[in-house]
């Protein structure tokens, strides 16, 4: 193996990749056990070139991967791995830092204290806010849902009937009692609804996963206040988009949040997983989560911060390495012309909806995402869902709003362009007219 040949092999291959991906299919074409039947059952004896791993990757492993990378990926929520990313992610693994102490680490420690300011500031956070890097949003949310019933004592975590499923995963994994709210006529949590007597903590969401509605922060975090809850803003999705400052009006409120999610890995162009929590109580993370044993004691002083004491993970990477090049590389204004092109072209999407008979829209949009359907039974925008997703041509995913099935559109990769959303809706379109 030559680092430098394989490597710029590797490097060559994905700058191919990334070339053709708009002609591959967006949605993987193979059947469930296909990849898996093409594989060896075993690992080889003998190590084998490099060369034959990438030549693998192209005939064997390319068509069950689908490509999150395509511009008309238009499913959940559409992401972007952008290019200093990946090219920290590598340099990341050849460092391979294993954060468990500051010691073992200080540079990826303190990069991911100052990437998380630089996002706060970026997005409107309070700075003196403690922030640190977790996986995923599911475990940002469940090591909130650890503190609060630590800090309260209280076994009731509360959410609107749109948060997201991890909220009631966390919920469930800790044994605690899930409450779900009711929501207004635009899907947002109603305050009014809240009984908060004895609850551990309320889940907020900025962008709600189905539709994007932003509940009402300001009030809930009042009423968290005066009931003695702890108050965890879900923004995984549409925290990002706080960058543009026309869109803080979604952030109102937040400074009086316990803790807050945004997922670099959505809407700041970072690979998955890259999932940032912070917390205006930082000690009662310590106090939930610090647990040194003798091996893992230093003499290093207290401001030698251990991440690790922050959260369930003891072993953690450098994903500050990656978020890092995309701050710098992109800046806070290139960041903002991918978020509000995203937006503009959702704009333009729900306006051809909007305009074309037999079509209906059927929430608001904040953001990017588009929710409408087609004024026919569920099972022909079901099976429309399907026939377009089978095409391989553009990757929609759908939700249920008011017991009906809704289609999705949602816009976030930062190659997508006007045509490639005119596409997809001419793509809708025709596939309608095929569907009995
Ligand atoms: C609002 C919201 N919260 C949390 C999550 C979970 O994110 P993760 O996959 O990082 O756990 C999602 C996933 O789409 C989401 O939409």
């Amino acid at each position: 193996m030559s680092i430098r040949e394989d490597g710029a092999a590797a490097v060559d291959w994905v700058a191919r990749y990334l070339e053709r991906v708009p002609e591959l299919p967006v949605l993987a074409q193979v059947e469930p056990g296909e990849i898996r039947s093409r594989l060896p059952e075993s690992a080889p004896e003998e190590g084998e070139p490099f060369d034959a791993v990438l030549r693998d990757l192209d005939e064997v492993l390319m068509p069950g991967i689908t490509n999150w990378q395509h511009p008309r990926f238009f499913a959940y929520f559409a992401v972007t791995s952008s290019e200093p990313a990946m090219l920290a992610e590598l340099i990341a693994a050849a460092l391979n830092q294993v954060a468990i102490l500051w010691r073992t680490a200080p540079a990826s420690t303190e990069l991911e204290a100052v990437v998380l300011d630089w996002v706060a500031q970026l997005v409107g956070l309070p700075r003196a806010w403690h922030g640190h890097i977790e996986d995923t949003a599911s475990t940002s949310t469940l090591a909130a849902l650890i503190v609060a019933r630590h800090v309260t004592g209280r076994e009731a975590v509360v959410c609107s009937e749109h948060a997201h499923s991890s909220v009631d995963k966390a919920a469930r994994m800790l044994g605690m009692e899930l409450r779900k709210v009711t929501v207004d006529e635009q899907f947002r949590m109603r305050p009014d609804a809240l009984q908060l007597d004895g609850v551990a903590a309320v889940v907020a969401t900025v962008g709600t996963t189905s539709t994007t509605s932003v509940d009402p922060i300001a009030d809930i975090a009042r009423a968290c206040r005066d009931a003695g809850a702890w108050l965890h803003v879900d923004a995984a999705y549409a925290g990002g988009a706080m960058v543009c400052p026309e869109l803080r009006w979604a952030f109102e409120g937040v400074e009086m949040a316990d803790s807050l999610v945004i997922n670099a890995h959505k809407w700041l162009f970072t690979p998955v997983d890259c999932s940032l929590l912070w917390t205006r109580r930082p000690d009662d993370f310590r106090d939930a989560f610090s647990l040194v044993p003798e091996y893992l004691r230093t003499p290093d002083s207290e401001d030698a911060l251990s991440l690790s004491e922050y959260g369930p993970a003891l072993g953690r990477r450098f994903r500050s390495l990656k978020l890092w090049a995309v701050l710098r590389c992109l800046g806070r204004a290139g960041l903002q012309d991918r978020i509000r092109r995203a937006i503009a072209l959702a704009e333009l999407f729900e306006g051809w909806v909007r305009e074309e008979p037999g079509w209906e829209l059927c929430a608001p949009r904040p953001f990017s995402v588009v929710c409408f359907r087609r004024d026919a039974p569920d099972e022909a925008n079901e099976a429309l869902l399907e026939r377009v997703n089978r095409s391989g041509e553009a990757y929609i995913s759908h939700t249920r709003l008011n017991g009906r099935y809704v289609l999705r559109l949602a816009v976030g990769h930062e190659r997508t362009t006007e045509d490639d959303v005119r596409a997809a809706w001419d793509l809708i379109r025709r596939e309608a007219l095929r569907v009995p």
